[in-house]
């Protein structure tokens, strides 16, 4: 068969972010913007455009990447026809009533709590993210970044800190290991990782065989010929651009390690270490060094730290091995999903749902030695969840609600997502499957509240230049 041709990717119009997380820039700290007066906004925006780090070349020192919400481009003068190009989901934004109940963003995680981006508070229009090889380098690239941006009215809505625990997040595991990457980027994964561009990039070919939906515009709004021209030749607002989720997600790390330790006591009531570390390896689907449960049942191994090339059907179609319910497993279940589990066709499903994870962690990790103490520290810390997709609701959305927080996943019952899960009725437990006996877990306490959230536009070069001149 003949191998399908490659589309090139502009990757000099592509923000850097889509290729990389930027891991040797270990500094990060993510600005929330609102626009004060259109005009000089846009001229910001013109400026920064040209400090934007792009796709083509890793970045040495420092790295910046710019997004918008809805509101931003209308705050920009972006006309409303233009705006109505884009989906839905995003014009809507992630704390509409509709987009909290697909999402699970109820109770404490509801919107008119959050810290930011919520429906009380201020509007976010940009989201500025700026990446630095240490903390002086990142301190020296934000005061330049924020003063240029408050010259030109822009307030400062959060200033959302990160923190490098290396490659692991809060509850203790290493995380940014399974990626999809790109046909036509250069990079290389396994075929089950290989995804056509479409998927991650508007105006590319998608995993259904078309082009991405994206904002087109009349030729005559873009007389100078600033964007780059569809098959049709119309103005692509959306070409090298995509959708970016942005989700502040507290972790309740030492209510985790304390259930993993009441839920894994042996009979007699004594603690047993190696049994708690297993039972929340067994939520995660991965150990806390990155193995994956499928290729190390039994126990960590170094070696297969950050192993990715394996699919879940034939060798473990019952989750003996990974627990069907995982996180890792319902978050990307590769080729179990029906129809006909453990074949291409499914396979092709999955390749539908796929995100580019980009977030990075945020709060002091608790004082070792402490993580069983029954007086919490008080300290807010969790994962600024970035990912990045073509299609929100097939997607982000998609993967959230029909996946992670569903207690009907693949055959289940009452279990969301052991780490994510919002719990409520009909949901909260966690079968971990085994033979001769499976054990079930019920009650699991919410681990995770969602407090803040957004959905960003992150353009390309040619757009944000357009963009910048609307
Ligand atoms: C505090 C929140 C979260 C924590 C602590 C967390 C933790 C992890 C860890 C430890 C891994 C395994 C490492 C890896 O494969 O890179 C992972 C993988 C993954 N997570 Fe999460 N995650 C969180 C939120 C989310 C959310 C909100 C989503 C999507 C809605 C998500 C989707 C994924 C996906 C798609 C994978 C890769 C699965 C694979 O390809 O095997 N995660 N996560």
């Amino acid at each position: 068969v003949a191998a399908a041709p490659v589309t090139p990717l502009d990757l000099e119009d592509v923000q850097g972010l889509v290729l990389r997380g930027y891991g040797t820039l270990r500094a990060a700290r993510y600005l929330l913007l609102r626009v004060g007066e259109a005009a000089a906004a846009r001229s910001w925006l013109g400026a920064l455009a040209g400090a934007v780090t792009t796709a083509e070349r890793s970045p040495d020192g420092t790295a910046v990447n710019v997004a918008l919400t809805a509101p931003g481009l209308a705050a920009l003068g972006l006309p409303a026809a233009a705006l109505a190009g884009f989906a839905l989901e995003f014009t809507e934004g992630m704390a509409s009533p509709h987009r909290s109940r697909i999402l699970g963003d109820v109770g404490d995680s509801a919107p008119d709590r959050w810290a930011w981006g919520g429906s009380a508070g201020e509007p976010v229009h940009v989201l500025l993210m700026l990446f630095a090889a240490d903390e002086a380098g990142l301190a020296a690239l934000h005061g330049e970044r924020l003063r240029e941006a408050e010259a030109a009215g822009l307030r400062v809505v959060a200033s959302l800190d990160t923190v490098d625990l290396g490659d692991h997040e809060h509850f203790g595991f290493r995380d940014g290991i399974s990626q999809p990457v790109m046909i036509g980027s250069g990079q290389t994964e396994s075929a089950l990782n290989t995804i056509q561009p479409g998927e991650f990039l508007l105006g590319y070919v998608n995993e259904h065989g078309q082009v991405t939906e994206r904002p087109l515009l009349d030729a005559g709004e873009d007389s100078d010929r600033v964007l780059p021209r569809d098959g049709g030749r119309r103005p692509d607002l959306g070409r090298n651009g995509t959708y970016l989720v942005m989700r502040q997600l507290r972790q309740d790390v030492r209510g985790f390690w304390r259930w993993a330790d009441e839920a894994s006591r042996a009979p007699d009531g004594s603690a047993d270490q190696e049994a708690m570390t297993r039972l929340a390896a067994k939520m995660v689907g991965r150990w806390p060094g990155g193995a994956p449960l499928l290729l190390a049942p039994d126990r960590d191994d170094p070696a297969l730290a950050t192993a990715n090339d394996f699919a879940y059907q034939a060798p473990d179609a019952d989750g003996l091995r990974c627990p069907i319910g995982a996180h890792v497993r319902r978050s990307n279940p590769r080729d179990s999903l029906d129809p006909n589990p453990g074949t291409q066709q499914s396979i092709a499903v999955g390749k539908r749902h796929r995100l580019i994870r980009r977030g990075r962690e945020y709060g002091a990790a608790p004082a070792p030695g402490t993580l069983l103490d029954a007086v919490d520290d008080g300290v807010d810390r969790g994962l600024h969840f970035i990912c990045l997709c073509g299609n929100l609701a097939r997607q982000f959305e998609f993967v959230q609600a029909t996946w992670v927080t569903s207690p009907k996943f693949d055959g289940l019952h009452e279990d969301d997502d052991p780490l994510l899960g919002a719990r409520g009725p009909g949901a909260g437990a966690f079968r971990v499957q085994g033979r001769p006996l499976r054990r079930r877990h019920r009650d699991l306490p919410r681990f995770v509240t969602v407090r803040g959230g957004g959905y960003f536009f992150l353009p390309g070069l040619r757009a944000l230049r357009y963009l910048a001149r609307t």
